[in-house]
């Protein structure tokens, strides 16, 4: 029998109720900031210092944050279900990481790695990074940067993503305003035979385009729905 194959992909939104803020809307990091000043290649080149200020206190921050009950539902649907699952993640959080999920894509790269320009190795790193870090690969000064994908760069595991998107039976998008791509547009790559199922608080940018959208909080509807197709 051929087990039906989901692909799931989140946003900022599932990681809210740990204690990290979103994007976009009321406290959103966006809301006090231009992303040009701090999410841009040409931000780093001009101002590197900031750039590292910005990401060293998002680093430090996931010491003081867990995995809800998001994260875990669907870290439990993962080791469950039989046929092909595929995680995709705009999140540079490590919170599904630490959930437990395996088959799990950061597209948009991941706060706790350093990578080095010079040399092009990625490290885990933990702690703060500045230009006088030295990359433990090449010894070179001025030549890590955060793992992070910018506006401007291609996201991670683009060929990956793009072939589990057409074979998929169900797609299901959630805690993500649909502001930006190509995540946005994944609803539109999937195969004619998948189910599209949007899981937010709010409205997004693409709810139109989804078969079905409830609406809610993650740590209510993730668990719900989980325990509805196990099931
Ligand atoms: P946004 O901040 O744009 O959107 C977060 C979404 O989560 C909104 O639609 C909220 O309604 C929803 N939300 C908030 N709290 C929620 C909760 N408790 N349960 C369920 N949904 C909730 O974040 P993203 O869509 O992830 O990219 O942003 C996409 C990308 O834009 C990010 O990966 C980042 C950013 O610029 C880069 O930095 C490259």
């Amino acid at each position: 029998m051929v087990r039906p194959s989901i692909v799931i992909l989140t946003g900022a939104g599932i990681s809210a109720e740990s204690g990290l803020s979103t994007f976009r809307g009321n406290g959103g990091l966006w809301e006090d900031r231009r992303v040009e000043e701090v999410a841009t290649p040409e931000a780093f080149a001009a101002d590197p210092d900031s750039v590292h200020r910005f990401y060293n206190l998002r680093r430090a921050q996931l010491r003081d944050v867990k995995p809800n009950a998001a994260h875990h539902a669907l870290a439990e649907l993962e080791r469950a279900w039989k046929g092909p699952f595929l995680l995709i993640t705009q999140n540079v959080d490590d919170l599904h990481d630490r959930a437990g999920s395996q088959r799990l894509l950061h597209m948009h790269g991941e706060l706790r790695k350093a990578r080095c320009l010079r040399c092009g190795a990625i490290h885990p790193w933990d702690g703060a990074l500045d230009q006088a870090t030295p990359c433990p690969s090449c010894h070179q000064r001025s030549s890590l940067r955060p793992h992070i994908v910018w506006f401007g760069e291609m996201p991670l595991d683009m060929e990956r993503i793009e072939l589990a998107l057409y074979l998929c039976d169900l797609f299901v998008s959630i805690g993500t305003s649909g502001n930006v791509y190509p995540a946005a547009g994944f609803v539109q790559q999937v195969g004619a035979q998948a189910h599209t199922l949007e899981l937010n608080l709010d409205a997004s940018q693409t709810t139109s385009l989804f078969h079905e959208s409830r609406r809610g909080k993650a740590t209510d509807l993730v668990p719900a729905w989980v325990q509805e197709i196990s099931g």
